[in-house]
């Protein structure tokens, strides 16, 4: 799989990277670490997590599967949203909702689109900073994180001069080999807007349905983006099961078969690559075999890129409002 250079150091990394949001919930230990081990066996080497995710839990499982492959891979975390506070209180919930989930996705899938006001937001002081990062690093088992972002964070939370100072002594002290913004479209294009320096690192989503923002951060920081089956695959699914005409349009013109959903998520994925030819795409699964497959797209991409670029401007022609 092509690599690309984490900025400011000489460590490459998998063009795909894996992420973590839902790796932890509605599944065992076990499973979850079979996830990750797919991802590493089929070759993805950055794996992107968060203090929040999975409650809390998700750094220490990454931690687990990373022991003993430290140097193999990059790893990505984020401050600024934090999981509950580790009362007894709240890990009695943490616990009751664990096995809540695995026995009901219906209860997960509620939980995941209301999770946001379980957690503090957007602390982003110097000491926040410090503090959350060793308990990242505590977490993951690691003496160092690939890149630290700011997560969820707003043009004004980057632009202090005291946060950036000590995110540069992190860097210096070895403790983080770079740091970035991991926030919406419109705050990314609000930081790059702004005199301030830009951060090394731009994470956020980018999908068909999207704006064009996105292209402002190109050239200027590792683009890291998420998100391109999200919302769009089962939004293109749709059109195309409704508008027979308009499948068999696009079948003849892309000369690809639009009526399976393979071929779709490729697509999805394969121009995700490609409009983002110097950064990363990140993606979640739970299914093994997903994680095999955008992995092989990822190394081999099957479409060429006028197909591609023909299948973009389609979806954004029919869908985009
Ligand atoms: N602020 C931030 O920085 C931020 C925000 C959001 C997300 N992220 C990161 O980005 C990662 C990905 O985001 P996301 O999960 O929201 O978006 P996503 O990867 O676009 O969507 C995940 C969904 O795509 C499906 N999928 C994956 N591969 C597929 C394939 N080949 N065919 C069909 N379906 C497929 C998965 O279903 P299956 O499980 O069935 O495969 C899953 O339901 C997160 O885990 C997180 O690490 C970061």
């Amino acid at each position: 799989m092509r690599r690309v250079l984490i900025p400011g150091t000489e460590t490459s990394t998998s063009v795909l990277g894996f992420g973590t949001s839902a790796l932890v919930g509605g599944r065992t230990t076990r499973e979850a670490l079979r996830l990750l081990e797919t991802a590493f066996d089929s070759g993805i080497r950055h794996f992107d997590v968060a203090r929040v995710y999975g409650t809390g839990d998700a750094e220490s499982m990454l931690g687990r599967f990373a022991a003993g492959r430290r140097s193999e891979l990059t790893i990505a975390s984020k401050f600024g949203i934090d999981p509950m506070t580790g009362t007894a209180m709240a890990n009695l919930a943490k616990r009751l909702v664990r096995i809540g989930t695995r026995r009901s996705p219906a209860l997960l899938r509620f939980l995941r689109r209301h999770s946001g006001k379980a957690v503090q937001r957007g602390t982003f002081t110097p000491e926040k900073a410090r503090s959350s990062l060793e308990t990242s690093l505590r977490e993951l088992g690691t003496a160092y994180l690939d890149i630290y972002l700011l997560h969820e964070c707003t043009a004004q939370d980057w632009q202090q001069a005291d946060l950036l100072q000590t995110l540069a002594d992190l860097v210096s002290e070895e403790r983080i080999c770079c740091y970035g913004t991991a926030t919406s479209l419109s705050e990314t294009a609000a930081i790059f807007e702004r005199p301030y320096p830009y951060p090394r690192v731009a994470q956020f989503e980018s999908d068909l349905l999207s704006p064009d923002e996105s292209a402002d951060v190109q050239g200027k920081a590792l683009a890291v983006t998420h998100g391109c089956f999200r919302r769009t695959l089962s939004a293109v699914r749709q059109f195309l099961a409704r508008d027979q005409l308009a499948a068999t349009e696009w079948t003849r013109a892309l000369d690809v078969d639009v009526t399976s959903a393979e071929e779709i998520s490729g697509l999805l994925l394969c121009e995700a690559l490609r409009s983002n030819p110097d950064g990363i795409v990140l993606f979640s699964s739970a299914n093994p075999r997903n994680i095999e497959r955008n992995a092989r797209l990822a190394s081999e991409p099957p479409y060429e890129s006028a197909q591609l670029a023909e299948f973009a401007r389609r979806v954004r022609d029919a869908l985009r409002r």
